[in-house]
């Protein structure tokens, strides 16, 4: 065993206690540390904080220069197969040790065959989750941008195909795209290889999408019975007039196409309507909505992971095709005619805004609400914790956090986790990237993880814009290029050019 690092110092209670540190270099704040209790055996504990004081009568004592003081929670043992905290307080004068992996890892009680997401604080213990609890469960990733959040999904992705728990996921960005490909990485102290999911992802493109080429099948709504409010949101009506006449004509309309409202409206007696008829021509025009739909039921399968890329794609037709799809799956898997499985929704706050409401918020809200009932989970992620709707959050009983730092959004995380304490909070503000609080009802105490880095391959989010504008330069900068290597094969003549050709 290791040599001890304190001895308890002062009062000391079952659930917390100080220690003088006898060895300063060995111990730092977050680290995992042990004491042994005659009734309980060895406890396992962790360093909250460390201060320096000033004490003579302990500096002789303990023969150090300097008096650092490491105030401990403890966080107890396993037994029975929960974390429990020992029945009898420490005793002033005990050694306190580091704690080994294997202490760690039977104190958590991680699963052999969980969910594996990384390390644990500074340790080299695996993070298992229980996959089960991930889908029934849900769960929320929260972090300011550029923090690790889609990575992050992508790791519980990639866990998920592993056990082939059917996946929908919403890429507005199509960021995850790229989880086809292997990633580049060599060896690592996650010990993970790489590996592409070519084989799992399908990608799914609406058909006005600009990425339609590159999608593997194409998605479109039969458009049947849109309800007025998503009619509005659509087209963008304004006009009361207008709005009144739309109601007017889906009063008795049951069953109805766009074509069919259309043909309702034009027999209307009213110079408004024009106006309207306009509105939703430009939507029938849209192309999303086709006569052969594609069949819902293919979008949540066993073993696959069905991706919409929303790129270039208005955020009203965005909203509507996440409220129809979602809605739809759900009434398909109440019915059992759709495997249980996860929806993995990217930048949530767009699609379950706090303030305002979408067509999609209600769907998000009863998928969250009452989604673990039948066995469909949700896995939300988001850069605005404070402007993702609360009801949500919630539900979400899996939260990953990696760095915050608005004011309102370390509020909103604050109100909406149960368990975070003023320290954790401070923690939040001071992560790195790719490393996270995680609060799960199977941790019972949450944790910091160091999130292990990607099997396949992650791409950073990009706009539309970006990506014309990264092509539009990439070509440039291949113009340049080849003019200067012309220029140079041309200056150094024609040997060289016979060595540049046999370059492989
Ligand atoms: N666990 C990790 N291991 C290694 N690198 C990571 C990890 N997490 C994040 N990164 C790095 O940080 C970058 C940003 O991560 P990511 O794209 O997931 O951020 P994000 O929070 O989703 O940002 P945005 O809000 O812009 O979508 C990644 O490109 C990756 O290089
Ligand atoms: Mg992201």
């Amino acid at each position: 065993m290791r040599s001890a690092i304190g001895k308890i110092h002062g009062s000391a209670s079952s659930f917390e206690f100080e220690f003088v540190i006898t060895n300063s270099k060995s111990v730092k704040r977050g680290d995992y540390i042990k004491v042994w209790n005659d009734k309980d055996g060895w406890v396992l504990g962790q360093v909250s904080d460390i201060l320096a004081v000033d004490n003579p009568k302990l500096s002789e004592l303990y023969k150090v220069k300097e008096v650092l003081i490491a105030k401990a929670r403890v966080l107890g043992k396993r037994e029975a197969g929960k974390l429990r905290m020992p029945t009898s307080p420490f005793i002033p004068g005990d050694n306190v040790y580091i704690a080994e992996d294997e202490l760690i890892a039977e104190t958590f009680g991680f699963a052999e065959d969980g969910a594996y997401i990384g390390l644990l604080g500074d340790t080299s213990v695996k993070v298992k989750l229980n996959p089960n609890t991930l889908v029934q469960k849900h769960v929320c990733i929260l972090a300011k941008t550029g923090s690790g959040k889609s990575y992050t999904a992508g790791v519980i992705i990639e866990e998920l195909l592993e056990r082939n728990v059917p996946l929908l996921i919403i890429d507005p960005h199509g960021e995850y795209v790229s989880m086809k490909k292997p990633a580049k990485i060599k060896d690592n102290e996650f010990g993970v290889e790489p590996k592409g999911y070519a084989d799992k992802i399908i990608v799914y493109a609406p058909p006005t999408s600009p990425f339609i080429d590159s999608a593997d099948k194409e998605l479109s709504l039969d458009g049947v019975d849109l309800t007025a409010e998503e009619l509005i949101e659509l087209s963008g009506l304004r006009s009361p007039t207008a709005q009144a006449l739309l109601y007017q004509a889906l009063r008795d309309l049951k069953n109805y196409t766009i074509a069919d409202i259309i043909k309702e409206v034009e027999s209307i007696r009213h110079s408004g309507k024009w106006t309207l008829i306009g509105a939703l021509s430009k939507i029938e025009k849209s192309g999303l909505f086709k006569q052969r739909p594609t069949d819902l039921r293919t979008l949540l399968v066993r073993g696959k992971a069905s991706l919409i890329d929303l790129r270039g794609i208005e955020p009203a037709y965005q909203n509507l095709i996440v409220s129809r799809v979602i809605s739809k799956l759900f009434e398909l898997r109440k019915r059992g005619e759709v495997e249980p499985g996860m929806i993995v929704v990217e930048e949530a706050h767009n699609f379950a805004p706090e303030r305002e409401k979408t067509v999609s918020s209600n769907v998000l809200r009863t998928v969250a609400s009452e989604g673990r009932k039948f066995g469909l989970g949700l896995m939300v992620i988001s850069q605005r914790p404070a402007r993702i709707d609360k009801n949500v959050i919630s539900q979400c009983n899996t939260q990953i956090i990696l760095r915050v730092t608005n004011p309102n959004d370390i509020n909103a995380i604050k109100k909406g986790i149960e368990g975070i304490t003023a320290e954790m909070v401070e923690e939040i503000k001071r992560l790195p990237t790719g490393s996270a609080v995680v609060v799960s009802p199977e941790l019972e105490v949450p944790v910091i993880v160091r999130v292990r880095v990607r099997r396949s391959q992650h791409s950073e989010a990009k706009s539309v814009l970006e990506e014309e504008k990264e092509e539009i330069e990439a070509k440039e900068e291949t113009a340049v290029e080849t003019k200067e290597v012309k220029e140079n094969e041309e200056r150094k003549g024609f040997l060289s050019r016979i060595f540049r050709s046999r370059k492989p």
